[in-house]
């Protein structure tokens, strides 16, 4: 292990950067706790489909909010895990039905109010009892943590990231045809980029890291060579 982590890691950035891959080694190299927020949104979106709701219903951000009480995440690094009424939903929320309504959702207002505030919650439990924990998302460093000690925006081009997703997808046994997939990466940049509550950018202060040359092992060597610098692990 490289010494303990203090205080909050915000990686954010679209899908298909690694984010999720180097968020948990990174966790997982510092003693940290790891917090995947999409996996949050993705539970709710969830919960509203199953009502037989689309994810754009009028009705649906209220099903989401309703359902949040019902959420619970596990913030291991070496399981992490999300939870809807107790049943471990992780499969699930990955399908293409929850994709492609994840960003209607995630776009209405009272439920990222409460999401943000479960997520603060998760984090402050998972600092004092951990000491650090790295957080994943599109709005970590803009809105949940403004004063992380270290915020990282990762981005990679559209192909690139396309191409990781729809490789992903098919080690899952989810289809993955590239074209589709790059569709799908830009209608949902689009959508989470140009939602009226917290659009998914890059915070002022956050280093951007552009993944498209390097490895998932190059960004964590970067992750763990900024935590040092900074005095964020001991
Ligand atoms: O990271 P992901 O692809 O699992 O995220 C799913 C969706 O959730 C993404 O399209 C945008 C939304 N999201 C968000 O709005 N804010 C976050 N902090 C995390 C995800």
């Amino acid at each position: 292990m490289t010494g303990r982590l203090h205080g909050v890691v915000a990686m954010d950035g679209p899908s298909g950067t690694g984010k999720s891959t180097v968020s948990r080694r990174l966790a997982a190299a510092c003693g940290a706790a790891y917090l995947d927020t999409g996996a949050m949104y993705r539970a709710l979106t969830l919960a509203v489909l199953r009502t037989g709701l689309d994810g754009a219903a009028p009705d649906a951000g209220s099903v989401a909010v309703a359902a949040a009480d019902d959420l619970e995440s596990v913030t291991d690094p070496s399981a992490p895990a999300i939870l809807l009424a107790g049943e471990d939903v992780e499969a699930e929320i990955r399908g293409p039905e929850v994709t492609a309504a994840v960003s209607a959702v995630s776009a209405v207002p009272e439920v990222r109010t409460a999401l943000v505030q479960r997520q603060r919650d998760l984090i402050a439990k998972a600092v004092a009892s951990h000491g650090g924990i790295v957080v994943e998302g599109r709005d970590i460093g803009s809105v949940v943590v403004p004063d992380a000690p270290l915020k990282v925006y990762l981005t990679a081009s559209e192909e690139i990231r396309a191409a990781r997703r729809a490789s992903q997808d098919r080690k899952a046994g989810r289809g993955g045809d590239t074209a589709a997939v790059l569709a799908a990466v830009r209608r949902r940049d689009r959508l989470d980029s140009t939602r009226k509550t917290s659009p998914s950018h890059a915070a002022a202060d956050a280093l951007v890291l552009d993944t498209d040359e390097l490895s998932v092992d190059d960004v964590l060597a970067e992750l763990l060579r900024l935590v040092r610098d900074r005095g964020l692990v001991t």
